[in-house]
């Protein structure tokens, strides 16, 4: 799982070490043809793009370019290590935007909301997405869908997708997370020290799949699919980023024979539901029923290509931050205190199973939930290629930069925010992020790219949450909060091992 990440959006973090790493997994008789594929492919790369840099019109100013001493491979090392602090360094030192070379690709980051507004109010036809994200997702989500058609169409079906994820579906949604997390976590007993990523990262594959794909998919939901899913989730890699699509890697084939079989299976799913004529109100048969402004309907490949999305796009993201949530809360015990009260405020002494309304009333583990986001967002970089030239802060950005915004240096910009480094979640009571400040917090992007999960992904983290708190009290083992492990795409806990005890009363 560590090597893995979501959607192709968390694909920026080319560190020379990842490739290493990349490479040693390559344990077959391919490696060498690997190495001369990816190093002859890289260093041509390389070469085009100096040639690039020469050609391009000197009267231009292009933003600061930060040097390296190291050929080819520029910063990823460092990067690589820390790149928070790399970004926020070079912001001290260079500015708002400024450029870099990693592994002979140019990056220029947009840093704070007003030059990440370049990003986000840009056309995908001057900054796009495809062109860095289409590698990777195509072959996982398939084609037809996402990445693999145009921006207008992705659009649609993004619209598609939001039909679904509505407040009715959402109220179905409480009770089905509520009672897969109850029965998850009965293996965890009374008390004990346990992994906790590894516990939301299982559950909320079976919360997702449950609401997200219906329940004839929830039930066919064993080891043997499951380790499909990983095998499709290892398309997300770093190999699949920096490597041709070609190459015969066993983790390419895994995930080819993965994406088969789990569309075999879907397909089999929504031909039972058109034929059966049942029907079910939830987010299958909405793409069921949903047309394109054409008036033509989805087809069953693109609906599977969708579900596998919604499904991979919600599961490291959501298990991500609802782990570092529990360590938050854990840390403070406090806040952890305040947060049960509330549960018994809003919801009654009893605690009854949980309903929509007092899910959104649940302020305090909203905010709690939104600083965690905060500090820990998991989509670190967003990224666009640059197809024309494109102006911030006074630069002009040259076609084929790979132009990046990063929520997490946003959300924590010492020109931006109070007590930067602080879990406060009562900042949101009396700060507001408004007007010039606008893209300082986007932990689901903006703009056209825009997350369409965000609600449900609320209700999904503070359903489980709110049942947790119920069931125990959690404690940091020893005082140990998890450092961030750099070395995942989306950056995950690490040894994220809680302490935990059910509650009496
Ligand atoms: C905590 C949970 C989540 C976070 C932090 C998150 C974050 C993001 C971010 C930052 C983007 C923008 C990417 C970019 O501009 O390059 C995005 C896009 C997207 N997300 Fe999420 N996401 C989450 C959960 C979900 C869930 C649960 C779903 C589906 C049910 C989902 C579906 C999508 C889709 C379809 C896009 C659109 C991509 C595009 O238009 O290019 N996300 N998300």
């Amino acid at each position: 799982m560590a090597e893995r990440a979501t959607m192709s959006m968390h694909l920026y973090q080319i560190s020379s070490r990842l490739l290493v790493d990349t490479v040693e997994r390559m344990n077959d008789n391919l490696t060498s043809v690997v190495l001369a594929a990816s190093v002859i492919t890289l260093t041509l790369g390389y070469v085009s793009k100096l040639l690039l840099r020469q050609s391009a019109d000197s009267g231009q100013k292009h933003p600061p370019y930060i040097p390296s001493s190291i050929p080819f491979l520029g910063h990823a090392i460092s990067f690589g290590k820390s790149p928070i602090e790399f970004l926020e360094q070079a912001y001290d030192k260079y500015g708002p935007v400024f450029s870099f070379t990693m592994v002979g690709k140019t990056f220029t980051y947009l840093l704070g909301s007003e030059a990440a507004a370049l990003m986000f109010n840009s056309k995908n036809e001057d900054l796009n997405a495809e062109d860095v994200y289409s590698r990777l997702t195509t072959p996982v989500f398939g084609k037809g869908v996402a990445y693999d058609v145009p921006n207008p169409i992705f659009l649609e079906q993004k619209k598609m997708l939001k039909t679904g994820l509505n407040i009715a579906h959402f109220k179905e949604h409480i009770k089905i997370i509520e009672a897969e997390t109850i029965e998850y976590f009965q293996r965890w007993g009374d008390s004990g020290e346990r992994n906790l990523f590894e516990a939301l990262s299982e559950l909320i594959i079976l919360t997702a799949s449950s609401c997200l794909h219906g329940k004839e998919i929830r039930s066919m939901l064993d080891e043997r699919v499951a380790q499909l899913y990983a095998d499709l989730d290892g398309g997300f890699s770093h190999a699949a980023w920096l490597l041709p699509g070609w190459l015969p890697l066993p983790s390419f084939r895994k995930r080819d024979k993965a994406h088969r079989e789990i569309k075999n299976i879907f397909f089999k799913v929504i031909q039972k539901r058109r034929t059966s004529g049942e029907k079910v109100d939830d987010i299958l048969q909405t793409l069921i029923d949903a047309t394109y402004k054409n008036g033509r309907p989805l087809n069953d490949d693109e609906i599977s290509g969708m579900l596998i999305g919604l499904l991979l796009a919600g599961q490291h993201t959501s298990s991500t931050t609802s782990a570092w949530m529990g360590f938050f809360m854990a840390r403070d015990k406090d806040l952890q205190r305040r947060c049960y009260a509330e549960q018994k405020a809003v919801c009654g002494e009893d605690l009854p199973p949980l309903d929509f309304d007092q899910l959104k009333d649940l302020s305090l583990l909203e905010r709690c939930l939104k600083e965690t986001l905060r500090l820990r967002p998991p989509i670190m970089t967003m990224m666009r290629m640059a197809r024309s030239p494109q102006t911030a802060a006074g630069y002009t950005i040259p076609v084929g930069h790979q132009v990046c915004v990063s929520p997490t240096v946003n959300h924590r910009l010492h020109d931006t925010w109070s007590e930067r480094m602080e879990f406060n979640p009562d900042r949101y009571l009396s700060e507001t992020l408004i007007g010039e400040n606008k893209f300082a917090y986007v932990p689901f992007g903006a703009g056209r790219h825009r997350c369409i999960g965000e609600n449900f992904a609320y209700v999904q983290i503070k359903t489980i949450w709110s049942t947790l708190l119920r069931m125990y009290e959690f404690d940091l083992v020893d005082g140990y909060f998890p450092s961030i492990n750099y070395t995942t795409m989306i950056h995950t806990p690490h040894n994220p091992v809680i302490r935990y005890k059910r509650r009496t009363q």
